[in-house]
């Protein structure tokens, strides 16, 4: 179905929508997010990173709305509490191991026949000076953060390009746009999420598939906890990485899912979405200073043309 949904035709844009979904054969249902209405399809989710956090309310959230969960995780004991009625397929598996990510999304597609969304989120911190993060620890976050991400979209977008629909929710965070001292790696990582979704949001789009980067401002989890440290340290980076920072407001955990879920539900999903205050203006003044390079070098960019 040729569903071309826009903003000044929204109603329409939706109705095509659900269309779409009805004709797949999935329920259409409503329910409540952020306080408005939003259409909502009975969708399989495939979330990693969902023992806890952001991915764990997710999975309550999800299950909550009447919604299937494949949930991937290192230790998918942390998941038994949740009353699933069969809508809960825990998986044990490391997005770092391909061969246990492609398994567990074959077990997904053989319980429910289908993935909509895919929730890329598992990921953690390194907290040092760029140059103090050796290169064990460098390489080893990109494997969970990037390689990670990639194996996930490896094995699932043959899925969802079957389908000719979905939906890919990148794990990216207020660290995609702009860093601060101390997490240059972290940022590193998740720049390179931001990079290769553009190029990936531009691939699938005729396909039927959205990809939205979700960027967390801080957000009260157990990431502050899970940071890596850097094992020798510069005094000469004391004054700009170990200082004490600012206490910054700190977003809650659910209410941050309830944002992505809002993007996932809406009719024209954003690329990206920052969520949490201090998530949104970090990017505006990181734009904004972007814009403010461009347009003062512009002459000598325009110089080099041959
Ligand atoms: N909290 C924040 O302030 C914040 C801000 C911006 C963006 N984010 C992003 O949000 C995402 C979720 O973080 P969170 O705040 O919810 O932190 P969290 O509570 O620490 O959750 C992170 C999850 O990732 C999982 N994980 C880490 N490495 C993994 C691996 N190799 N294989 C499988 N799972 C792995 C963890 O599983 P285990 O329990 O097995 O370790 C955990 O379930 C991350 O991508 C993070 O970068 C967080």
């Amino acid at each position: 179905m040729n569903c071309i949904p826009n903003d000044s035709n929204h109603l329409k844009a939706f109705a095509c929508e659900v269309r779409t979904e009805l004709i797949m054969g999935t329920t259409v249902t409503s329910e409540n997010i952020t306080g408005n209405t939003f259409p909502s399809i009975r969708r399989v989710w495939f979330i990693t990173g969902a023992s806890s956090g952001i991915g764990r309310e997710l999975v309550g959230q999800a299950l909550n709305a009447g919604e299937s969960v494949v949930a991937v995780a290192r230790n998918t004991t942390r998941l038994g509490d949740f009353d699933s009625t069969g809508r809960l397929l825990a998986i044990n598996a490391d997005v770092r191991d391909e061969a246990a990510v492609r398994q567990a999304v074959e077990e997904a597609v053989e319980r429910f026949g289908q993935i909509d969304v895919v929730a890329n989120n598992a990921g953690y911190g390194v907290f040092g000076a760029v140059e103090e993060v050796g290169d064990p620890q460098a390489r080893a976050i990109f494997d969970t953060n990037v390689f990670g991400v990639l194996n996930v979209l490896r094995a699932t977008l043959p899925v969802l390009r079957r389908q000719r629909s979905g939906h890919i929710l990148q794990g990216s965070s207020i660290f995609g746009q702009t860093a601060v001292p101390g997490l240059g790696m972290l940022a590193a990582t998740k720049y390179a999420v931001e990079g290769l979704s553009d190029a990936l949001a531009l691939e699938v789009a005729p396909l039927g598939i959205h990809v939205t980067l979700v960027q967390p401002g801080p957000t009260a989890t157990a990431f502050g906890g899970n940071i890596d440290t850097v094992q020798t340290t510069q005094t000469d980076y004391d004054a700009t990485v170990r200082t004490p920072q600012s206490e910054a407001p700190v977003s809650e955990a659910g209410k941050v899912a309830e944002g992505i879920r809002a993007a996932v539900a809406g009719v024209n999903p954003p690329r990206r979405l920052a969520l949490g205050t201090v998530s949104a203006d970090a990017m505006r003044h990181a734009l904004t200073a972007r814009l403010a390079d461009l347009d003062g070098w512009a002459d000598i960019s325009k110089k080099v043309d041959a």
